[in-house]
């Protein structure tokens, strides 16, 4: 890790696998005391002595508000909170579960909003604090087979936007991390090719220096990035006959083809 990391206690959710996992450890070879949240408490052990475990269903509101009375209770004041726990199922239209829309919800957005609802009275009583989550490009427009995951990564996006103006006047950070491609398990099952897939331990270096920063937003790899953002600007009409078009040549057996 090149930046020397600016927070004594941070807390980050999916830490028990693929980006989370790796920042932890990143974190932690910094010096950090990290608090390690995800569901599989059996994980999150083994992480080293500067990393606490602290196993969690983000979706339970409940058990979510206790776990950062416990992390404050024996660490002290969470400096920076990143969530990172998150779902992907991919939406096939012949196959249109809405579970898999309901998972995506309650663990991608609930879940954060969850961390959020314990967390940020405590942060604005302080006055100080970061709060921090990851989105993804997928959250910038509709892609396929990302019905179910780009809606529930928009609206972190938007959260992110609507909080960090109000929280910022009173001391509090937001920033948004969106990466592109990244091999971890949750990609491990696409059938699909995927441009620019950045590994794990470059992809945790930069959410880590993006934070360090106190960024806004926090996205890579840039390639993608770019062509993500500007695909935001093209018309309706253009935007399609583009998807269409990587459609059918990342499916040579699609009926259109
Ligand atoms: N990989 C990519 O290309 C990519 C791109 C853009 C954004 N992202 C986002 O980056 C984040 C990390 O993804 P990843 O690729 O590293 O995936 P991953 O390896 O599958 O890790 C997901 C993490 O989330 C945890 N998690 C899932 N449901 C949870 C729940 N209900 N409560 C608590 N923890 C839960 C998992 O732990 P347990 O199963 O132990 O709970 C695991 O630690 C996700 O938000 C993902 O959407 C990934």
């Amino acid at each position: 890790m090149t930046t020397t990391p600016p927070w004594k206690v941070v807390w980050v959710t999916g830490a028990s696998s693929g980006i989370g996992r790796e920042i932890v450890i990143q974190l932690a070879a910094g010096g950090v005391t990290v608090a390690a949240s995800a569901r599989n408490a059996g994980k999150l052990a083994g992480l080293g002595p500067k990393v606490k475990p602290y196993p969690v269903d983000v979706t339970d509101r409940a058990a979510v508000m206790l776990t950062i009375k416990n992390i404050e209770q024996d660490l002290g004041p969470i400096d920076l909170a990143l969530f990172a726990a998150g779902t992907y199922t991919p939406v096939e239209v012949d196959y249109f579960d809405p579970i898999v829309f309901e998972t995506a919800i309650a663990t991608n957005y609930m879940g954060t909003v969850n961390c959020l609802a314990g967390l940020m009275p405590l942060m604005l009583e302080r006055g100080a604090g970061h709060l921090a989550w990851i989105a993804s490009v997928a959250g910038y427009r509709g892609l396929p087979k990302a019905a179910a995951y780009g809606p529930s990564k928009a609206a972190l996006i938007n959260l992110a936007e609507s909080l960090a103006p109000e929280l910022g006047l009173r001391g509090v950070s937001v920033s948004v991390v969106n990466p592109g491609f990244v091999e971890t398990p949750l990609t491990a099952q696409n059938d699909f090719p995927m441009p620019f897939l950045m590994q794990v331990p470059e992809a945790a270096r930069r959410t880590i220096e993006g934070l360090a920063g106190k960024r806004f937003e926090t996205a890579y790899p840039w390639r993608f990035v770019a062509i993500m953002k500007l695909a935001r600007l093209l018309p309706y009409w253009l935007y399609f006959w583009l998807v269409r078009k990587s459609v059918i040549r990342s499916q040579p057996d699609h009926p259109k083809s």
